[in-house]
């Protein structure tokens, strides 16, 4: 095989992830080695334990993703790292490792924002040309829409006030007492539920503008709770959580289809990991079409964080003729893509 690899490391938060994949991003090979059950008794991300655990994971990651190509390091032509936006002591991990096998290896080097690898992802399986469009990444830390114009022109149109989607659905989770993170757990518990059993608030649904708010929804579903009382039955808990997921999909659904409205878009793709939530799928398909908004959702299997959407936006970087990152571009832990 002659050097035509892109080697893709991802370590901005709990989740290991090396991947390989052609000059055109596609998949070679895609590793993760989740290190969820590591800090599930914590209720969250310890950061130091994410980080040690990163440099124990990610050589048998490598290994293995060479192994399952039928590679070796010199089939790589191109390496990329995500430098932020994440936890600083986990971000140094994998970009100082894809700076060293850079230099190593002589090849270039691509910072990644991992946002961008969300953005992109719903182009790369099945696969199919970026051409501009709406972007709503909905992950742990943001919930985002994107006007995307072509790949690294990118602006910003709305963010959230204060808590991400993710984040409302991982402490509304710990409420009620489910394993880290909640939301796929909450949304498995959703299912059979009736989805207006409890009315909770819709914030910022008629603001005018993109941006999105979920802390008042999160007080809401605390109150909700603490008037309840317990232990909860399995059908309230199902209620409660249907009518949760209820609330957050119908404000992402109708702020992406407004903005799409707005800038003229009538294609959109929806990424990161509460994209995975089949609700949210399930609303945003059917809204898009009523509206006639092509929307392209992320694979599950890359919307929660892996290195293959990194390989991906960085092999498309590389086709669109935009540069490699100087070796002395430190990683950023909130760094923007707009
Ligand atoms: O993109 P991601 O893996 O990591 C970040 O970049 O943050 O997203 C993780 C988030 C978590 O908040 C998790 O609860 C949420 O995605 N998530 C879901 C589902 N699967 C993952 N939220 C709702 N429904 C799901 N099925
Ligand atoms: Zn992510």
């Amino acid at each position: 095989m002659s050097a035509e690899l892109v080697l893709a490391i991802e370590t901005s938060c709990d989740e290991t992830a090396v991947a390989l994949a052609d000059l055109t991003g596609r998949p070679v090979a895609s590793r993760i080695a989740s290190q969820v059950k590591l800090h599930a008794p914590y209720g969250g991300v310890v950061p130091e334990l994410a980080s040690r655990n990163h440099s124990l994971d990610l050589r048998p990651l490598l290994e293995s993703v060479l192994s399952e190509a039928n590679a070796s390091s010199q089939d790589i032509c191109l390496v990329a790292a995500t430098s932020g936006p994440g936890l600083a002591s986990s971000l140094l991990v994998g970009d100082t490792l894809g700076k060293a096998l850079a230099v190593g290896l002589g090849c270039p080097f691509y910072s990644i924002n991992h946002l961008e690898g969300h953005l992109l992802s719903p182009f790369l399986q099945p696969a199919r040309k970026i051409s501009p469009h709406l972007a709503l990444i909905v992950s742990g830390g943001h919930t985002l829409l994107i006007d995307c114009r072509g790949v690294g022109d990118y602006r910003l149109l709305g963010t959230t006030k204060d808590d991400a989607a993710g984040e409302a659905f991982d402490k509304v989770g710990k409420l009620l007492g489910l394993p880290y993170p909640g939301g796929p757990e909450i949304s498995k518990r959703a299912e059979g539920g009736n989805r207006t059993a409890f009315s909770f608030p819709r914030s910022m649904l008629q603001s005018g503008d993109f941006d999105f708010s979920f802390s008042g929804l999160k007080t809401s579903a605390r109150y909700t709770l603490d008037r309840l009382g317990g232990p909860l039955s399995d059908d309230i808990v199902a209620d409660f959580c249907a009518s949760f997921e209820e609330a957050i999909v119908d404000v992402l659904s109708k702020k992406l289809l407004d903005a799409c409205i707005a800038t003229g878009h009538r294609l959109a793709a929806v990424s990161g990991g509460v994209s995975c939530n089949r609700r949210l799928r399930e609303r945003i398909l059917s809204d898009g079409n009523s509206a006639g908004v092509e929307i392209l959702v992320a694979d599950p299997a890359y919307s929660t964080d892996n290195a293959a959407m990194i390989a991906f936006a960085a092999a498309s970087r590389h086709a669109a003729g935009l540069s490699p990152s100087p070796l002395d571009r430190d990683i950023n832990p909130n760094l923007r893509l707009a």
